[in-house]
């Protein structure tokens, strides 16, 4: 639909701009704390913050303390967690036995959110980086990341978080297949309201940084994740990975990092109109921190902005660390 403007000064684009009332009542896009997933770290013991450096007002919170976050979601109106576990250098292998743990640091951190705050969606990361004593999302051998291993590995840690009491299952781990051997897999144990958020559309980037510290995989990681994870100069593939995605029975699709893979958020939300998020990640949220700490932007109103370049892209949310300062600015 190409806008139709009268000749000056008939109009003048500037009368829309003229004072707030105007301005609020022309805006084509809002905020709101409905499109928010807040991701949250968890680790091992009680009573804990642990600051995340390079992520400041980032925090590991134990299980205890992820329960108090959560509560504090409900209240913000925030309708959804995304747990990471930073899972303890002992528990790693090469076999990944612990992702598929019912008692893993993570499905603990469901059970233990569930409790308290029912009514938030409790969503998961499912990838095998943060078991794999090599930091890669898949099984490695002589340097080949394997596909269809892992993608058995990942039902059998989708299946425990379903267990566990997953609303949410977001494959972050880009093999082949596991959209559709995960939904299978849901369906046959009865799990038919759990929904696949699938990171469709994951380029490997260089934006992820901050959070591998967090989890604790910066140093595990051999090698980089290119054969898995999209090139940064790829458009028309993300494409064919979101219909492939939709095809095997995501319910949602992600594209991820954000701010810098817009054009693929529109593209993606004009082309398929299925629920589409995107992820604005640690290293989008490190710079904005650094530069608001520095004094060099004024932090809030570029978090804001940024926010709603998802939403004007089409995005219907965004995970985003900021999403607990965003709500408390967004409810007053
Ligand atoms: C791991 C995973 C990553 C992120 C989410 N899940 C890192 C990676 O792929 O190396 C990144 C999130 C962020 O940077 O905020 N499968």
């Amino acid at each position: 639909m190409k806008p139709t403007v009268a000749p000056f000064p008939a109009a003048r684009l500037r009368r829309t701009r003229v004072s707030p009332a105007i301005r609020g009542l022309v805006r084509e896009n809002t905020l709101t704390t409905d499109d928010l997933i807040w991701p949250v770290f968890v680790r091992d013991g009680e009573g804990i913050e642990e600051p995340v450096a390079s992520m400041p007002g980032v925090v590991r919170r134990s299980v205890d303390k992820i329960a108090e976050a959560a509560f504090e979601a409900q209240a913000l109106g925030i309708p959804a967690i995304c747990l990471f576990p930073y899972t303890d250098a002992s528990l790693k292998t090469e076999d990944c036995a612990e992702a598929w743990n019912p008692d893993n640091l993570c499905n603990r951190a469901i059970r233990a959110i569930k409790a308290v705050a029912p009514d938030i969606a409790v969503m998961t990361d499912v990838a095998l980086d943060p078991y794999n004593i090599n930091g890669h999302d898949g099984y490695v051998v002589d340097g080949e990341i394997l596909n269809d291993e892992t993608v058995e590995a990942l039902v059998k840690m989708t299946l425990a978080q379903a267990e566990a009491g997953a609303d949410i299952i977001g494959p972050s781990d880009m093999m082949d297949g596991r959209i559709g051997a995960m939904r299978t897999a849901l369906e046959a144990k009865g799990h038919r309201n759990v929904s696949i958020l699938s990171y469709s559309a994951k380029y490997a980037s260089g934006y992820y940084g901050p959070f591998r510290d967090a989890v604790g995989a910066s140093g595990a990681l051999q090698g980089d994740k290119k054969t898995y994870q999209m090139d940064p100069g790829n458009s028309d593939e993300a494409m064919r990975l979101i219909e492939r995605d939709l095809q095997e029975g995501a319910d949602m699709v992600m594209i991820k990092p954000g701010i810098a893979y817009l054009d693929i958020c529109y593209r993606v939300k004009s082309t398929f109109g299925a629920p589409t998020f995107a992820y604005q990640v640690s290293g989008e949220y490190a710079m904005i921190q650094a530069a608001a700490q520095n004094g060099w932007i004024d932090g809030e109103k570029v978090m804001l902005e940024s926010l709603m370049a998802f939403k004007r892209a089409g995005c219907d949310g965004i995970l985003t660390y900021f999403a607990p300062e965003t709500a408390r600015i967004l409810n007053g």
